[in-house]
């Protein structure tokens, strides 16, 4: 399932002495995975203070093309900060803070770099709480996709030419939604507008998708539904995902590396395996106990060979 996680990040070794075979296994496959799949994504000693909070304390990780990554936090860990930061959408304090994607720097020293708009093209973002019109058509909130390399007017009044329509309609089929296609968005399920929003991000043609706890808000099955959608962005559309849960038990089954904040700090990078409640415990003491909390269902088997996205070519 997806890439594999870096083994000399990690601190599962330390726990697993045993594992060495599967170790040295481990070191070649993230050899050869590193050499096929560059960085796309270098957070460099982000900081974000709110006031007198800090939200983000010297948080610096990377990610490579194709990685899967749960972002795992209690609720006020700086998750969506992190994620705020990533895509641009807010800056971090002005400093040593850098964020570069696809190669280039999207921010430092506080500032936005000048082709921001460029490389959030290339970024798609999910919220939690969807974030599409709901008076607009499903087909329209997942062509608004395409606005931002559209020009503004076409954004504004909804005019998609006959081709970016069928691209839409055709994302919408790859995840199930072609049917309620005319409907207003307002009118559908959360797990149906998060999937909606998930066509979105297809027909963007983003590169990254960032997620900020996109089932916290939905019931187990739609859970379960969206889950594996994004999963299935990252193997069948090859696109570079990185998703924030609160629940370590659904990090561990939709993604093999987990970064995890405890306070606006990095506290652990590597195998989401590794993640026993017992080393929970040690990382978060009692707020643990949020991270293991049961919100996805322990009886529903998910695997990776989930039937696959209907990409068009
Ligand atoms: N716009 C804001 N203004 C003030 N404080 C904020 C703002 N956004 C986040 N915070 C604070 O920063 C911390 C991290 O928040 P957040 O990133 O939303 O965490 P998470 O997504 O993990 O729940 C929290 O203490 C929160 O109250
Ligand atoms: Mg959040």
């Amino acid at each position: 399932m997806g890439a594999p996680v870096s083994p000399i990040s990690h601190t599962a070794s330390k726990y697993c002495p045993h594992l060495l075979f599967q170790q040295v296994l481990a070191v070649i496959r993230w050899g050869l995975f590193t050499t096929m799949n560059p960085v796309v994504l270098r957070a460099d000693s982000l900081q974000r203070s709110y006031g007198d909070h800090r939200a983000l304390r010297d948080v610096s990780f990377e990610v490579r093309r194709g990685e899967r990554v749960a972002l795992l936090g209690a609720s006020g860990s700086g998750k969506s900060t992190l994620i705020r930061c990533l895509s641009g959408l807010e800056t971090c304090d002005p400093g040593t803070a850098r964020v570069e994607v696809f190669g280039q720097v999207l921010q430092s020293q506080g500032r936005n770099s000048p082709q921001i708009r460029a490389l959030r093209r290339r970024i798609g973002v999910i919220f939690q709480q969807f974030n599409l019109v709901g008076r607009l058509s499903v087909m329209h909130n997942v062509l608004t996709g395409l606005a931002a390399g559209a020009p503004l007017w076409r954004a504004v009044l909804g005019r998609y030419d006959l081709a970016h329509r069928a691209r839409a309609l055709d994302a919408l089929d790859a995840i199930g939604l072609a049917p309620q296609a005319f409907q207003r968005a307002s009118t559908l399920s959360g797990g149906q507008q998060q999937r909606a929003a998930i066509a979105r991000v297809l027909v963007q043609g983003a590169e990254m998708v960032l997620a900020d706890e996109p089932v916290a808000s939905l019931d187990p099955q739609s859970t379960q539904r969206v889950m594996e959608q994004l999963a299935a962005l990252n193997r069948d559309a090859g696109m570079t995902l990185i998703v924030s849960l609160h629940h370590v038990a659904l990090a561990q089954r939709f993604c093999d590396r987990v970064v995890a904040l405890r306070n606006g700090e990095l506290v652990y990078d590597g195998p989401s395996a590794a993640l026993t409640p017992a080393f929970l415990e040690r990382l978060y003491g009692t707020a643990a106990a949020d991270l293991l909390g049961s919100h996805p269902p322990a009886d529903t088997p998910w695997q990776d060979n989930a039937p696959p996205l209907a990409l068009a070519a």
